[in-house]
């Protein structure tokens, strides 16, 4: 049994590591955030959050007393028996996953016996049992996070389900882990370290695919005909199928899914097996951004001069997050065709500046899409959806729009006087 007054360590404050350590504070629990970077440690003390997270802020202001910001491993380790640790584990040139950060939290953590490594961060299947071998006193729990960016709050808070693995010997720590989460509801699935650590990749790796099969059915749709929109209404009602995600449209971005899907190939293919499906998934998605192109040339001809607005930039809404999103291929395909390449992102402009430096960022839907050849929607900002299209039509050189999300209603758009081309869509 825990006691209430013992506070949970969390290892690394970026955005899984705050979104847990807020979220564990808001269920009563004292916690202790550690970080090796001193001006993340002294903005969070001054209560400044800088990711955009729905609900994070408000977390972290209302639960302050119970949240201890720190540099300090001394601290966690003296408060805490669990440590959960939420460093990233960015891919290297490889593709494989970069362990560095997990490495330098266990050589922190020393070998003293009496405290357990949580692992939030997605890591390969056998980096549990790699740990266990070097570090032989410390209990290690494989804890995969299941967290979308936008709605992270809410998912930790009402999870669909929490996987706990631990091997024997550790489990009085997978019990600890368990009190933590029972009260949140959702499915429980206590399992070995190494299966714990397939869950996570294994999940990443089939939403994507899901993303990449609806795309190419998209595709073929275009060739003969028919709405995927439609296609993915009816596979959808098939509870063996269900309807989550299968909208079409540029691909999948962010911080997981590209990441771990090369990860997963690149596991399997160390162990000597040719992972052939995830191969195709991964090409599938870098070849759906590049498509845009050609629809835009169908209507503009060679693109060298034309004005292409964007309409959004990160990878997807209610995130300022810009990691793989497909405006940064996009914006740059364009570009190396010769064309200017204007955007406006409600939120992400700020990280979009540094990556884009030759991108004219606009403040406004209006500035971005005056003079424009063709507008492409890139992330479904709901704001887009209320737009007067008829008066943005009217600002535009050539009132031609790629919905990139199929996010718009095309007979609107075309009232409104657009020339529209959706992803999958009759055009
Ligand atoms: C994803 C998973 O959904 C989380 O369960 C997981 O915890 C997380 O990765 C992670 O490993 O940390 P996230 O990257 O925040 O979460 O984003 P998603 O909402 O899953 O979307 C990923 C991408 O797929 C976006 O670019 C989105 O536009 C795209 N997508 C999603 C589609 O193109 N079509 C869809 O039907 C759904």
């Amino acid at each position: 049994m825990s006691d209430e007054s013992e506070a949970i360590g969390v290892i690394g404050v970026g955005w899984v590591g705050l979104v847990t350590a807020a979220c564990f504070a808001e269920t009563g629990r004292d916690v202790v955030a550690m970080d090796i970077d001193e001006s993340k440690i002294e903005a969070l003390r001054r209560g400044e959050v800088t990711m955009h997270e729905p609900g994070l802020e408000q977390l972290i202001e209302r639960n302050a007393e119970r949240l201890t910001f720190t540099t300090d491993m001394g601290e966690a380790l003296a408060r805490a028996r669990l440590l959960f640790c939420c460093v990233d584990t960015p891919p290297t040139y490889s593709g494989d996953a970069d362990l560095s950060r997990v490495k330098a939290v266990v050589g922190r953590l020393g070998d003293d016996g009496g405290h357990a490594l949580v692992m939030k961060s997605t890591v390969p299947a056998g980096t549990g049992a790699a740990i266990r071998r070097e570090q032989r006193s410390l209990a290690y729990v494989s804890c995969p996070e299941f967290l979308k960016e936008g709605s992270a709050v809410e998912d930790f808070l009402h999870p669909d389900r929490v996987v706990i693995g631990a091997d024997a010997g550790d489990v009085w720590a997978a019990d600890l882990v368990e009190e933590l989460y029972r009260p949140l509801g959702g499915e429980l699935v206590r399992t070995d370290v190494a299966s714990a650590e397939m869950i996570k990749l294994a999940s990443n790796a089939f939403l994507a695919t899901k993303i990449s099969f609806i795309n190419e059915i998209a595709n073929v749709s275009e060739e003969v005909g028919a709405d995927v929109t439609e296609v993915a209404r009816g596979m959808g009602l098939d509870r063996r199928i269900g309807p989550s995600f299968l909208r079409a449209g540029l691909g999948f971005g962010g911080s997981c899914f590209p990441k771990d899907t090369t990860a997963l190939k690149q596991l399997a293919g160390n162990t000597g097996y040719h992972f052939q499906l995830l191969t195709s998934v991964i090409e599938v998605n870098e070849l759906q951004k590049r498509r845009v192109l050609k629809k835009l040339e169908k209507h503009l001809g060679p693109l060298a001069g034309k004005r292409i607005a964007l309409l959004g930039l990160a990878f997807k809404p209610d995130t300022d997050d810009m990691r793989e999103a497909s405006s940064l291929v996009l914006s740059a395909r364009l570009q190396g065709e010769g064309a200017i390449v204007t955007a406006y992102d409600p939120v992400a402009e700020k990280r979009a500046r540094e990556l884009l430096p030759s991108v004219e960022m606009a403040a406004s839907v209006e500035e971005a899409l005056a003079g424009a050849d063709a507008a492409i929607l890139v992330t479904e900002w709901p704001q887009f959806g209320e737009l007067d299209w008829a008066a943005l039509a009217k600002r535009m050189a050539t009132p031609l729009i790629v919905d990139g999300r199929n996010f718009l209603d095309p007979a609107a758009l075309r009232d409104a006087g657009f020339t529209y081309e959706g992803i999958g869509r009759p055009a």
